[in-house]
């Protein structure tokens, strides 16, 4: 997708907002969902019989890294994940009995925390666990997906990984400079990183992804370039380039972040200028919020054939999955909910020895949400939106009742981000930069929200 980084437009419209991983986001999650909520919605989902795509959480990391916004938990000690996974095999149990068996799990994803903090026998136990349980496609052809941190695996975790089932890796590297890499806590030699981004391919990886971070402190123009420089030589097929969000009153690791240090809105306005510039030279697309891929990516060419979808993990090829996600803090989609388990270990483990799904919060949509999260997904996945579509599937008339943000999306025309037809929207390659601020026009919850702290930034 083309591009253009307009400062000024950036600066204007930097205000919070959420990243739309789902719609109804989190924020509106209440502890009314229970349960038998999710049980119901489990069961008009098999009639559906979508495939699955499952999320497994892993919250532990042995060190952490400062400007960390994860659900994670910092432990040295190694015995807490066997009870962990034991804890996961439960509930495992409890959420495969409310799924026919036939449905096939066409994605699957670990995230953390650091799911690399489990030994060897222990990713095994887990993926053996899962087969037994779900549905789990063998010969390679599923997403199955693992966040790694490099410092945690060495090469023969990267062929046990693929010998299990996964077959993307995503490496969190997020800054080379060792000053930056101090100031974080997060001590990442460069040939280390390498070597497993070599593994990965030796061992025929269908994609390796890399994570960076703009904003860190001491980070600047011409040293970001040099982290950009270093992971285009990585050759990786997607890189996202996150922007650092300080809210340590949100994030307590984030307090021991010198704010001092921290690059200025108008150097981190360059760093992202340069990173756009440099990446797309470099022969990245830009998919949207945060991420790029090689032309010949499957995110590139879903996105060209618009049929690329958005979830919990990002950018995805997978538009007709039910989420079912186990493990601690973890968020599914079913049907027409999202439910989120026990953002604590006591609590998960509490609710599963009582016997239940741990589920603490969650949603179930109304038509209007449904018909608003189509919408921004396909805002912030095609950049464009054919009125037609949308009246077609959903028995409306579009400028009727959106007649409200119709009028709000002027303001946005005159500045440039988008232009809007009688028949469509369509984000302009300035726009694209900004199109959370576009998607919020059609956030019938933010609306309705008197504050929107919890957010982090555009810039
Ligand atoms: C769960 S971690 C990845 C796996 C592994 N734990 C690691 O760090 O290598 C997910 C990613 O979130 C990003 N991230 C974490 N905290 C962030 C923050 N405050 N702002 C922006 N990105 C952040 C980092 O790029 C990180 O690689
Ligand atoms: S970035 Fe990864 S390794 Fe670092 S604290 Fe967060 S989850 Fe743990």
């Amino acid at each position: 997708m083309k591009i253009k980084f307009d400062a000024d437009l950036i600066k204007r419209y930097d205000k919070s907002g959420p990243r739309y991983t789902s719609y109804p986001t989190a924020v509106s999650f209440t502890p009314e969902f229970k349960e038998a909520n999710y049980r119901q919605h489990a069961e008009v989902s098999n009639k559906n019989a979508d495939p699955l795509s499952l999320y497994f959480h892993i919250p532990f990391c042995d060190t952490i890294c400062f400007y960390c916004a994860c659900n994670k938990i910092a432990t040295k000690d190694y015995s807490k994940s066997p009870v962990y996974l034991d804890y996961l095999y439960r509930e495992m149990d409890m959420q495969a009995s409310l799924f026919d068996k036939s449905r096939v799990v066409e994605q699957l994803h670990w995230g953390g925390g650091t799911p690399t903090f489990l030994k060897h026998d222990e990713i095994t136990a887990l993926m053996e666990y899962t087969r037994k349980t779900f549905n789990l496609l063998d010969d390679d052809s599923g997403d199955y997906s693992i966040e790694i941190d490099p410092r945690s695996v060495s090469k023969a975790t990267i062929k046990l990984l693929r010998e299990v089932g996964f077959n993307r890796f995503s490496l969190g590297v997020q800054d080379v400079d060792d000053r930056v890499q101090k100031a974080v806590n997060r001590i990442q030699p460069i040939n280390e990183t390498q070597a497993i981004i070599d593994a990965c391919r030796e061992n025929d990886a269908h994609s390796v992804s890399i994570d960076l971070i703009y904003g860190l402190p001491l980070q600047t123009v011409d040293g970001f370039a040099k982290t950009l420089e270093k992971a285009i030589e990585m050759n990786p097929d997607r890189m996202s380039v996150f922007n650092y969000a300080h809210m340590p009153k949100l994030f307590k690791p984030q307090r021991r972040i010198n704010a001092e240090q921290l690059p200025s809105a108008s150097e981190k306005l360059e760093i992202l200028h340069n990173s756009i510039d440099t990446l797309t030279s470099a022969g990245y697309e830009y998919i949207g919020m945060d991420h790029f891929a090689k032309p010949d990516d499957e995110l590139t060419i879903a996105q060209v054939h618009g049929s690329l979808h958005r979830n919990f993990q990002g950018y995805t090829t997978h538009s007709d999955c039910d989420l079912v996600a186990m493990g601690v803090s973890s968020i599914s989609s079913v049907h027409n909910c999202y439910s989120q388990n026990a953002k604590d270990l006591e609590g998960y483990y509490a609710a599963i020895d009582a016997g239940k799904i741990p589920i603490i919060r969650g949603l179930e949509m109304t038509e209007d949400d449904v018909l608003r999260r189509t919408i921004i997904q396909q805002l912030s996945c095609q950049f464009e939106l054919d009125f037609k579509v949308i009246e077609k599937e959903y028995n409306i008339l579009f400028s009727d009742y959106f007649a409200f943000e119709l009028e709000e999306l002027k303001a946005m025309q005159a500045d440039g981000l988008l232009s809007v037809s009688a028949n469509d929207i369509k984000v302009s390659p300035s726009g694209r930069m900004l199109i959370r601020n576009i998607c919020m026009v059609f956030d019938e919850h933010l609306r309705q929200q008197t504050t929107v702290q919890s957010f982090s930034k555009v810039i």
